[in-house]
């Protein structure tokens, strides 16, 4: 069980979690997941560790509420705890000193890149962020950002907040004025990695993603997580989840991430009919006082 000892909306949707996990912390870079399950009967889903604080013994996740599993964890309060938490997941970034850094994040990527952005300007490159929304309630992490990057530009689909349009704009506008750039961190939805990859291909600019695949274990076994790149199969939980972009097919991540569409739907149509319940749900699993705390895994299954 790992108690959450703080929990914040960012923004709509998008909740902030401080949770106790001293291993975890301990041991945590910038570019690794954890893989959480919320309740006894619940599904594993992985979360990137936005920041880590081994003295407390905590960690920081970011989570945007997309579906059952994430709308169900973002009514999670502190004093509430989450099930199992298993982690640090996925090779660490690789960081190193390059030179000019542009960090791309779209939407929730943009907490999911920013422990990789911090890591990059503490190594001493010269960092450049640009940050995507839909619109000005969704521009995350502003003043963290605001504190590592050497520049940081904002651009919203509506114009209601920075410049109007996609992040693409901006990092068009710097390969075609010849701006330096040696390393390109883009994370975000798949088509906006895959429209980075392209932009990025012609001038050769070394440029690295982190692929949100579908994933259940986290180490390996399942196969859930396969990527489709130039160089063969891999497997985003230990191969990655940061890939060169320039090998990624990005078309058959994206059929891939839909596979359980419909599923997911229903089980969100579900948990949208009795939220309640589903929260009790997380309650009672996490209370060591109930009875059902001392089953065997076998008398839960069979239930
Ligand atoms: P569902 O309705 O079940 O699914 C919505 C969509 O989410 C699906 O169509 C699919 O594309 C994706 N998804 C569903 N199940 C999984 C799964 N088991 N694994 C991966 N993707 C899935 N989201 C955040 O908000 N914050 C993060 O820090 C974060 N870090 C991630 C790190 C990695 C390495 C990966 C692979 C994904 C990360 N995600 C993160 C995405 C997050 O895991 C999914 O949004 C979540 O699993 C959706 O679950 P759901 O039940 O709420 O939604
Ligand atoms: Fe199972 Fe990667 S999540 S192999
Ligand atoms: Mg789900």
């Amino acid at each position: 069980m790992f108690p959450i000892l703080e929990a914040e909306f960012l923004a709509p949707e998008i909740k902030r979690f401080v949770i106790e996990a001293p291993r975890v912390a301990r041991k945590r870079e910038a570019g690794q997941f954890v893989i959480v399950r919320l309740h006894e009967r619940g599904e594993r889903i992985p979360l990137t560790i936005a920041d880590g604080d081994p003295d407390r013994g905590t960690i920081t996740l970011i989570v945007q509420g997309v579906g059952k599993t994430t709308r169900l964890m973002n009514m999670l309060e502190a004093g509430d705890a989450v099930l199992d938490l298993v982690g640090p997941l996925g090779k660490p970034s690789d960081v190193r000193k390059y030179g000019t850094v542009v960090v791309i994040g779209g939407g929730v990527g943009t907490a999911i890149a920013w422990p990789t952005a911090r890591a990059m300007k503490e190594a001493g490159n010269r960092v450049v962020v640009i940050v995507g929304a839909r619109t000005k309630e969704l521009v995350l992490l502003e003043p963290e950002l605001r504190e590592i990057a050497d520049e940081l530009e904002i651009v919203t689909d509506d114009g209601s907040y920075g410049r109007k349009g996609v992040v693409i704009d901006p990092l068009c506008e710097r390969i075609l004025r010849g701006s330096r750039i040696d390393l390109v961190l883009a994370i975000g939805p798949v088509r906006m990695m895959q429209a980075v990859a392209e932009m990025t291909r012609p001038s050769g600019i070394r440029t690295i993603v982190s692929l949100n695949s579908l994933m259940v274990d986290g180490t390996g076994m399942c196969g859930g997580c396969r990527v489709a790149t130039k160089e063969g199969t891999r497997f985003a939980c230990v191969d990655g989840p940061e890939f060169d972009a320039h090998i990624v097919d990005f078309d058959v991540l994206a059929r891939r991430n839909r596979t359980y569409a419909v599923s997911e739907a229903k089980a969100l149509d579900a948990f949208r009919a009795d939220p309640i319940a589903a929260i009790e749900c997380v309650r009672r699993s996490c209370r060591l006082d109930e009875p059902q705390a001392d089953e065997s895994l076998a008398e839960v299954a069979s239930r």
